[in-house]
């Protein structure tokens, strides 16, 4: 014979009845032992607690701790300065692109690295924008430059993007076209965030740049960025961006993040330092400047986001 518990666990047939929840739901009618019943109602007191008192709170501090720029580059190299930097960092994963999110230099960040090309970098800007409802999106990298007057180093904002390869092929030529209907050719940012990149620059500590005519800080210049999913390395290809689109620098995700954030009444500033001249050496020139290129970009980012984080 099993030994008799001390008190008798009684069973019950009861409503789930807790302060505040009225009765339980037809489904809830059930058969419970007396311990069971107080669980339930601290459960349930739990999740009231949760959802009416700790969510209005956590939702407040959000708030208060203000917007969000969202950084996003290619490659890892145009993004690892930022984030070695990013205070409270914490990472989100979203169809397999890692974000991370925290502070640097007091502004609330999401750092990305979206990949090479245009659908890359479509994807991200739409995860982002998502995801974490950026207040605006940089985009932070290299380039190659199409202005003779640039040398690696110096660097491009986008006053225009364009997408280059995007347009009707004839017998009399290549012509560009927009993406569709209502859609302009060239993007353009809010000058807000032009003249702030501006001012960021002097603040941003450039490494100097070597040039035929010897050493200089990099320049900061307003321009034209236009975007293919072509590596250009060809004078010819040079040439034709020059003359089409006035371009001075090329790369290959600008435009379509800033049409992504355009369709979105996102602002998008493309922040472009140039590793390379698009030409016959554009790859060696191109492994060759990369990190430093890369670096400045991110400094002047960097720069920008101590403003942001002064001007709420
Ligand atoms: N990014 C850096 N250099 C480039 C080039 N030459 N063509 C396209 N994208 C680039």
């Amino acid at each position: 014979m099993t030994d008799q518990p001390a008190i008798e666990r009684q069973r019950l047939d009861v409503d789930i009845v807790c302060v505040g929840f009225g009765p339980a739901p037809a489904g809830f009618r059930a058969t419970l032992s007396k311990p069971s019943v107080n669980a339930r109602c601290l459960a349930w007191l739990a999740v009231f607690l949760l959802f009416f008192i700790a969510g209005p709170a956590g939702r407040a501090d959000e708030k208060k701790a203000g917007p969000v720029t969202a950084v996003l580059g290619a490659l890892p190299v145009e993004i690892e300065m930022l984030e070695s930097k990013l205070q409270d960092k914490q990472t989100e994963k979203h169809l397999n692109v890692t974000f991370y999110t925290g502070t640097l230099n007091g502004r609330k960040v999401v750092l990305a690295v979206g990949g090479v090309g245009k659908v890359n970098a479509a994807m991200t800007a739409t995860l982002l924008l998502d995801h974490f409802q950026p207040a605006e999106i940089l985009f932070t990298g290299v380039a190659g430059g199409l202005n003779p007057d640039l040398a690696p180093g110096d660097i491009v904002l986008g006053e225009k993007t364009a997408q280059h390869d995007r347009g009707e092929l004839t017998s009399a030529g290549f012509s560009p076209q927009p993406t569709g209907e209502g859609i302009p050719l060239f993007m353009t940012p809010p000058e807000r965030l032009l003249a702030l990149a501006e001012t960021a620059s002097s603040e941003a500590g450039f490494d100097k740049i070597k040039t035929t005519r010897g050493e200089r800080l990099p320049r900061v210049v307003r321009g034209v960025i236009v975007t293919g999913d072509i590596f250009v390395a060809s004078s010819a290809k040079t040439a034709e961006l020059r003359n089409m689109f006035k371009a001075d620098a090329v790369e290959m995700e600008g435009a379509a993040v800033a049409q992504v954030c355009w369709r979105q009444n996102v602002p998008c500033l493309v922040i472009r330092c140039v590793s390379d001249k698009a030409d016959t050496m554009a790859r060696e020139d191109f492994g060759h400047f990369l990190n430093a290129a890369a670096a400045n970009s991110a400094k002047l980012t960097l720069s920008m986001l101590k403003l942001l984080a002064n001007s709420k």
